[in-house]
């Protein structure tokens, strides 16, 4: 099976109802980013920061996957898909995406704050100031914060180097390592991005750019992959 990778960010999950970070309305208008996403706010105000992610989470919990989440489904009938998402919700798999790598963390789980491999589920939506890990310490979000690390970066970087096709979906590109996905591609891959914003172009070199909402335009894109006898 040719080893098909999606690439996806925000716009995916946006017709489901969770807001994008930088579209107009987006939530880095409404928050800043060193007050919820960043190690330094967690020691300033950690409590403000748990309110962020808990309100977060209690609207993951009321949202549905979209056309498109589940279109990437059907792909695994003739692909070996990997889906690399930079978001923290968990749309791909209630989707029934078989192999999703979450490069930013994920918003229904926890983590010690002293020991990054004690990761555990959040029941619920709640995540309060005093639950603590094995080893005492307080529970944070599972999300990787700006100044952080990306743990999965190689792991992704592996994957993508090896694809045979790549499609990116619903990201504005601007957050590295992560952006930097798309680069490491082979050369003369098919490659394809949906999104119905402006891109910069620097990122564009050898890629299909279908201007579509990420629910019209992936079950498009699926039904020609599906189709394609070349691919
Ligand atoms: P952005 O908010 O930067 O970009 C959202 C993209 O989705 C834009 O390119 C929009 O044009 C597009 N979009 C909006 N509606 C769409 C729709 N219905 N269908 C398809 N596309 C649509 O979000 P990301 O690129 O995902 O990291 O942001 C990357 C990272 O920055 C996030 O993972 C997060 C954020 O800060 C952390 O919090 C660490």
């Amino acid at each position: 099976m040719k080893k098909l990778i999606v690439f996806t960010g925000a716009g995916i999950s946006a017709e489901s109802g969770i807001k994008t970070f930088r579209d107009k309305d987006g939530l880095w208008e409404q928050y800043r980013i060193e007050d919820v996403a960043t190690p330094e706010a967690w020691e300033r105000n950690p409590a403000y920061v748990q309110e962020f992610y808990n309100f977060r989470r209690k609207q993951l919990l009321e949202v549905k996957p979209n056309a498109a989440h589940l279109a990437l489904v059907e792909l695994e009938k003739k692909y070996d898909v990997q889906i690399i998402t930079q978001n923290i919700d968990d749309l791909h798999e209630r989707a029934g995406s078989q192999k999703v790598l979450h490069l930013h963390g994920e918003l229904l789980k926890s983590r010690s704050s002293i020991h990054k491999d004690h990761i555990y589920p959040i029941q619920g939506w709640e995540l309060k100031m005093g639950e603590v890990c094995e080893l005492g310490s307080q529970l944070r979000p599972h999300i990787v914060w700006f100044g952080e690390l990306v743990p999965e970066m190689e792991n992704a970087a592996n994957i993508t180097s090896h694809a045979d096709v790549f499609i990116c979906i619903g990201t504005s590109l601007n957050v590295y390592p992560a952006a930097g996905l798309i680069s490491l591609t082979p050369d003369g891959i098919p490659k394809y991005l949906v999104d119905p914003g402006t891109i910069d172009q620097h990122h564009l070199k050898g890629i299909e750019h279908l201007h579509n909402k990420a629910t019209e335009g992936v079950p498009e894109l699926v039904a020609l992959l599906m189709k394609d006898e070349n691919i």
